[in-house]
């Protein structure tokens, strides 16, 4: 199966280069100009596109169970949107139930994502504290590829990790080589906010983000880089929604500290004005945490995102019917949280960011794939291309447009939030371990085609 992409502008994190990219099974074996391939091999003219390293998605939740409910999106179809909107990897999350052995729940999860049509690797949830998640840490990074531990700060009564468990995994986390990352919400606080907002009779979507200010998750963004750098680890932050958190990590970085910073798509276009909207479904399409903040928190995400303070973007890809949101009716704190976005992140931050000379190609490149690879240990193999590398591409036709719409999306939920959107940059072609599987709107996912990519740890003293 040999590809060749003739003729684009190749864009990598550190330049961009006119040449064709040979692919051959699934790795890229030849970059260059007016390179030779087989007679049979298929050609992809890019002339006047970019041809750009695959999307990764560090942040999905396929085929979630969650607030009494699944996702709407499995690993098939999720993966399989992504792909049509030029992202060949995502970065999903192991949730163990507190007390369920995270060895269980990694296998549960590893069995789920077997239907993947693009690569896929974990995140591993710990949401409770004992030996047996101590030792099944050290069991998950040196047999299973895992280096990034999750934890979650808010869902209290749920997945909430105490401080406790905060502090015994970061520990645990350094000791393996592993990257402890957070949601950071402080939990109680929602829980409080929450229960005093619905005494008061106001149980709608519009109640969400009351419940969510700013300082609930510049707290919990400011006590998880506190307890980083007391025991001298790294922390990369998840869906950094607000000026406040990403105030607390330019501090902490301009103090050395190693701390990462993800943002997501919906947050860098999204207003708060959502909630607001009379049309109770609309509302409740929107709710996820943390929610979509005031515009000038926006502005704030692509200063972080252009200044090197923020290094991922994302989805959080974790989609509902309006049947599902419908549950939290008469109670918003029912409501599932989540959104979409999977197949739209990469025009969304191409359009808003490249189209508005915030970012150049190659910061794009940066901050939808090269970033990632770097900080979850797949790189080179991912985000960059180069020979050796993955024959993940996109191809991408900066003066193409779409308008997003629920009505024609690949992704299941029937809702949109970046609805009505007319974007300016989209892939027409995508790649994936060498197979042509999205061309000018006709996708050929094949389910089962994705695979488990393992990360190793990060080198330690330890042996
Ligand atoms: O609202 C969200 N983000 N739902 C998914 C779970 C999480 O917090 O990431
Ligand atoms: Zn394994
Ligand atoms: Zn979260
Ligand atoms: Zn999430």
């Amino acid at each position: 199966m040999t590809t060749i992409i003739r003729g684009g502008t190749i864009v990598n994190a550190d330049r961009a280069f006119r040449g064709d990219v040979l692919c051959f099974g699934d790795k890229i074996v030849a970059v260059g100009e007016q390179l030779d391939a087989p007679a049979n091999a298929t050609v992809i003219d890019a002339g006047g596109q970019y041809v750009m390293p695959g999307g990764i998605d560090t942040h999905t939740h396929m085929q979630l169970p969650f607030m009494g409910t699944v996702t709407a999106d499995d690993f098939f179809t999720g993966t399989a949107a992504g792909l049509a909107g030029g992202t060949t990897t995502i970065m999903d999350f192991v949730i163990p139930d507190p007390k369920q052995s995270l060895l269980e729940a990694y296998r549960t999860w590893r069995g789920w994502a077997r239907k993947s049509a693009g690569d896929y690797t974990f995140h591993v949830a710990v949401t409770w504290w004992d030996e047996s998640v101590h030792a099944d840490m050290g069991t998950l990074v040196r047999e299973h590829g895992v280096n990034s531990f999750k934890h979650f700060m808010a869902y209290k009564n749920a997945i909430m990790a105490d401080d406790e468990t905060l502090v015994k995994s970061f520990r645990r986390a350094l000791e393996l080589g592993a990257i402890p990352t957070v949601h950071a919400e402080n939990g109680e606080l929602v829980y409080q906010l929450q229960q005093e907002l619905l005494q008061k009779g106001i149980t709608g979507a519009r109640a969400h983000p009351l419940s969510r200010p700013p300082e609930v998750e510049a707290e919990a963004a400011n006590r998880a880089i506190a307890i980083a750098k007391v025991l001298g680890t790294p922390v990369y932050i998840v869906h950094v929604s607000c000026a406040e958190s990403l105030e607390a990590i330019t501090r902490a970085r301009a103090k050395g500290q190693r701390v990462y910073g993800e943002a997501l798509a919906g947050h860098l276009v999204i207003d708060d004005s959502v909630y607001a909207s009379e049309d109770e479904d609309f509302a409740r399409g929107h709710v996820m945490s943390p929610p979509f903040r005031g515009k000038h928190h926006q502005a704030a995400l692509w200063q972080g995102l252009r200044g090197g303070n923020l290094h991922t973007t994302a989805t959080d890809h974790c989609t509902f019917c309006a049947e599902q949101k419908a549950a939290g009716a008469d109670n918003f704190t029912r409501i599932p949280n989540g959104c979409g976005g999977v197949e739209e992140r990469m025009a969304i931050v191409w359009d808003a960011g490249v189209n508005s000379g915030t970012l150049t190609p190659s910061e794009f490149v940066r901050v939808t794939s090269t970033n990632a690879a770097q900080i979850f240990n797949m790189y080179p193999r991912k985000g960059v291309i180069e020979v050796g590398a993955d024959a993940d591409l996109v191809v991408w036709d900066p003066n193409g447009t779409r308008t997003i719409s629920a009505k024609t999306q690949f992704a299941k939920g029937g809702f949109n939030v970046f609805e009505g959107r007319t974007v300016r940059g989209i892939p027409t072609h995508t790649i994936a371990a060498g197979k042509l599987v999205f061309e000018r709107g006709d996708l050929r996912a094949e389910e089962g085609a994705g695979r488990h990519i393992d990360r190793p740890a990060f080198t330690t003293t330890q042996a």
